[in-house]
């Protein structure tokens, strides 16, 4: 997949070389504990190691950039099953100061560009269900809602829900 570039950001997919700006964004993510499961900063081998494992797997990882700087990620992993093959887990994330700037949007739209091209015919998501950003952005793409945890994760000992949501690469799939 080639770059694309739009108003002094790059959209270009992920490469080892950018674990360690990756980091940066990611752990101030991770540390605001509010929006994804991992509570814990990730190391650079970590997120190096995790970029080459998806490249390796053909899934769809896609980084905005500007300068040295990673603004946002987003990333599809497939199901490992023989038979939940054609379905992705989608993960996202946009740095605080640059958010509300259609950046997670573009992500998404790229990374699911590939995913389409790429043979998945599904995508689906884990979602707190108190994060209305992220809720709005995934139904303003055409996710739907698919159904809830109830008590899905427990961060310093307050429960949270999350809502499984979900596209299709064609509307019509049974
Ligand atoms: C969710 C997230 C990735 C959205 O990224 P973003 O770059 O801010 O989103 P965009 O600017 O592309 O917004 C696209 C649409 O999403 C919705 N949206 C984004 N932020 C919103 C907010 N704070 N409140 C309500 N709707 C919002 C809107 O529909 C928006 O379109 P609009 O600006 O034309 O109204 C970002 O808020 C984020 O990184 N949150 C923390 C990490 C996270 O929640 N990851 C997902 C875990 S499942």
């Amino acid at each position: 997949m080639s770059p694309v570039t739009g108003e002094f950001i790059q959209y270009q997919p992920a490469s080892p070389t950018w674990a360690q700006a990756l980091q940066l964004t990611l752990n101030q993510i991770v540390m605001e504990k509010k929006f994804l499961l991992n509570t814990e900063p990730f190391s650079v081998t970590q997120i190096e190691e995790y970029i080459c494992k998806m490249i390796k797997n053909e899934n769809p990882f896609w980084l905005a950039v500007q300068d040295r700087k990673v603004l946002g990620w987003c990333d599809v992993k497939r199901l490992e099953n023989i038979n939940l093959r054609h379905t992705g887990t989608l993960g996202m994330g946009v740095s605080l100061p640059f958010r509300r700037r259609g950046i997670g949007k573009n992500l998404t739209r790229a990374c699911l560009a590939e995913a389409w091209s790429s043979g998945f015919d599904k995508i689906e998501l884990t979602v707190y269900a108190d994060n209305e950003a992220a809720i709005s952005l995934y139904r303003s793409l055409g996710f739907i809602e698919e159904g809830r945890f109830r008590r899905f994760a427990r961060i310093d000992k307050n429960y949270k829900d999350a809502l499984r949501m979900a596209l299709f690469k064609s509307p019509d799939v049974e």
